[in-house]
């Protein structure tokens, strides 16, 4: 394995890949990306997005707002074509205020680039804005007091597909209790307005399985080919 790539994908564990065919994200410029009717008015997105995240900011919906150090809105760019959803902010990301800065934001960028992305050409979000103490997951009714955030974000981002990492994130978008095996390996319809919607597992996940590695860029290599 050759090339500037080969040691994103040594981390990805893949021993051999095969490049599909050449992306058309922003890394070459706009004169690449497919504009459609359903991208009109978007000049809008970044500062509808701020002011979501000035609301998020102020959020006393659940008992989080007692623990969080700071509330983590999301990060990227406003006009992606891919919007990847994780589960909720970890410690690190609470100190910093940034999505995925931690150890499973370093393997999700290497997922990213495997297949031949980076952090400037996705929208990251979490179905939680608020650190849970501990880690521990989400509960229900912070998933629903939260997941409106979610939402609304992906309507002003309006990307082309949805990469949904870890049960949590792939249940609340779906709206059902499936699990992951049972999500894995389809395209679905996010419920709000049919966006192609490709679940994987979650980074963190993988840094403790690295073997599901390959799957997960199966899942990925699958949301691109739905994409192109
Ligand atoms: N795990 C998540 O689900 N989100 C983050 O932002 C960091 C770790």
């Amino acid at each position: 394995m050759t090339g500037r790539r080969a040691p994103y994908l040594r981390e990805m564990g893949l021993v051999q890949w095969r490049y599909i065919s050449p992306i058309r994200v922003n890394q070459a410029g706009n004169s690449v990306t497919k504009v459609t009717a359903e991208r009109r008015g978007r000049q809008d997105a970044p500062s509808a997005l701020s002011t979501l995240a000035d609301d998020v900011a102020e959020c006393e919906r659940c008992d989080l707002c007692r623990t969080r150090n700071q509330t983590v809105f999301g990060a990227g760019s406003a006009r992606a074509r891919w919007l990847f959803v994780g589960e909720a902010p970890g410690a690190e990301e609470d100190k910093q205020g940034l999505p995925f800065v931690g150890r499973a934001g370093i393997l999700l960028s290497a997922m990213l680039f495997s297949i031949g992305l980076s952090r400037e050409d996705i929208y990251i979000a979490n179905v939680l804005k608020c650190r849970p103490p501990n880690n521990r997951d989400p509960l229900g009714r912070e998933v629903r007091e939260c997941s409106p955030f979610l939402h609304q974000q992906i309507s002003w981002v309006q990307p082309e597909i949805i990469v949904a990492m870890g049960r949590f994130a792939a249940q609340a978008l779906l709206e059902t209790d499936q699990s992951l095996a049972e999500l894995r390996g389809h395209c679905h319809k996010y419920q709000i307005n049919e966006l192609p919607l490709v679940v994987t597992y979650h980074p963190a996940y993988l840094l403790r399985s690295p073997s599901a590695k390959r799957k997960s860029w199966e899942d990925l290599t699958l949301a691109h080919s739905i994409l192109d």
